[in-house]
């Protein structure tokens, strides 16, 4: 039995199969495992989660943390996963960038699924241990939980926007995922702008008290008052471990310089690394670097993109479309404005491995971060955590989480081409000076500003709101 549990979607493994047919696992380099390790280690922990293998009885094991595995048939994968995490939720949380499905037996099997987390926590859980809930798959598991075990500390953490209340109120199941959340003893988000949203529709729609002053930043905490108990709101932006990338990066730069060799010694390297989704605006740098190179302001034989995708959700539609669209485009530029011997698109859809990333950063001359839509944003902080050199430029999205900490990067409106042109431009041509010293503000944030303060500002805030309504009790 464990006095930490965390429950998420995917379990912190990859799944690696030997050439002789034996299955091996190893624990996925996630941000979120990264910043739990030492809390997992410190206390008797576990982690519950599915292994990210369908139909498969899997009993993954890795050193330091107990896993408990969740599994999931494929039938459960297409309409929990596919159907109504990722084609209802994650769009209609992002602005509705596609439309959003709404399907009433994708929601059945949420709900089932969610209850199968819920149960799977409630077993290793220990006699009021804390149980910290992951993300939008699954926004039901803290009030199922409370209902199992009255007598946990429960934390739940969104990862992704959590959007307005005209948004919001569109679900068909508006009232049972609030209700859901309202499990928790403390809701947090990355943004004041979300705890805020999710005051004003638990007071719109379940008719509860909730407080109206604004939220601050790890702090000034929001109060939601259901029943006896009082659930408290609040922001805890995510980081990364910017210390470990700063000193792994450092060790790269030999790689750094061997790539700008590989890229044909370019004077102008632009880096794009992302999972392959539609939120990313991976479309978005590629419109503008064409544009750029049409209206003659970036010269194609003379600067190179690359962009490195990660595959994702494959099977879902509006995946498959954004694919096509950024392959074409890719296609359409390196066909207009390359040679044969230099592309000036390096496309790959393959994860990279974590030290040859850190490299691809280090090569970089301006990082493009361009999405339409992002909760926060990892790959903006740790590209200013690995330029320890005070080299490059950010180009940042203020559709991100990251832009609301990140003012020094040179932000742009992915809605509005020119915009994104002009300010590329400038990222690209600003003095050196300018550059660095921009890049120096950025570097001190994403170190002062670390996952560790993520995660200790939310447990501690979880602890003082668990111990308040034990007290009510
Ligand atoms: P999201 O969680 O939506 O994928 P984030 O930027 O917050 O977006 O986190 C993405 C994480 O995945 C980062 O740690 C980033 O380094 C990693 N990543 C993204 N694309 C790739 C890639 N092509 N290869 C390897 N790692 C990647
Ligand atoms: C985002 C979500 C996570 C999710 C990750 C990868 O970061 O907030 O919950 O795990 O994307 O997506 P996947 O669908 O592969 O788990």
């Amino acid at each position: 039995m464990a006095d930490f549990v965390v429950v998420a979607n995917r379990l912190p493994v990859d799944k690696r199969v030997e050439p002789d047919g034996t299955t091996t696992w190893k624990r996925a380099p996630g941000g979120l495992v990264t910043a739990l390790t030492p809390t997992l280690a410190s206390r008797s922990g576990a982690w519950v989660g599915w292994s990210g293998v369908p139909d498969s009885s899997d009993d993954p094991r890795i050193d330091g943390i107990g896993i408990r595995s969740v599994p999931l048939s494929s039938d459960e994968i297409a309409d929990y996963y596919e159907g109504f995490a990722n084609s209802t939720l994650w769009p209609l949380y992002h602005d509705l960038l596609v439309e959003p499905v709404f399907d009433h037996d994708w929601w059945t099997t949420y709900v089932v699924v969610n209850r199968k987390f819920a149960e799977a926590a409630s077993e290793a859980a220990d006699e009021g241990a804390t149980v910290w809930v992951h993300d939008y798959q699954l926004q039901l598991v803290p009030s199922m939980l409370r209902e199992l075990r009255p007598d946990l500390r429960i934390g739940f953490f969104l990862h992704i926007p959590f959007p307005s209340f005209e948004l919001f109120a569109r679900l068909p199941w508006r009232e049972e995922l609030l209700r859901g959340l309202l499990g928790a003893d403390l809701v947090g988000f990355h943004l004041p702008g979300g705890a805020e949203n999710f005051l004003t529709l638990v007071r719109r729609v379940l008719n509860l008290d909730a407080s109206r002053d604004p939220v601050g930043v790890r702090d000034g905490l929001g109060t939601v008052r259901d029943g006896s108990r009082t659930i408290r709101v609040g922001s805890f932006p995510i980081s990364i471990d910017a210390s470990a990338v700063a000193e792994q990066a450092a060790a790269m730069t030999d790689r750094a310089a061997a790539i700008r060799a590989e890229l044909g010694n370019p004077s102008t390297v632009l880096l794009g690394v992302d999972r392959l989704d539609y939120t990313k605006g991976i479309d978005v740098r590629l419109d503008a670097l064409d544009g750029l190179f049409r209206e003659g302001r970036l010269d194609p034989a003379d600067t190179v993109l690359v962009q490195l995708a990660s595959p994702s959700r494959e099977h879902v539609d509006s995946y498959i479309a954004v694919r096509d669209r950024i392959e074409r485009s890719v296609a359409h530029i390196n066909g207009t404005h390359g040679t044969v011997s230099s592309p000036p698109v390096r496309y790959l859809l393959q994860p990279v491995p974590r030290d040859e990333l850190l490299a691809y950063f280090l090569a970089a001359d301006v990082m493009l971060v361009t999405p339409l839509r992002d909760g926060m944003n990892l790959v903006a902080k740790e590209y200013a955590a690995a330029r320890a050199d005070l080299g490059g430029a950010l180009v940042l999205s203020e559709f991100t989480g990251a832009a609301a900490e990140m003012e020094q990067a040179y932000l742009v409106n992915p809605y509005d081409g020119q915009n994104v042109r002009d300010v590329v431009v400038r990222a690209v041509t600003d003095s050196p000076e300018d550059r660095r010293e921009r890049m120096a503000v950025l570097h001190q944030q994403v170190l002062d500003f670390d996952v560790d303060l993520w995660s200790q500002s939310f447990l501690q805030c979880l602890s003082g709101a668990a111990a308040a309504n034990e007290a009510a009790r």
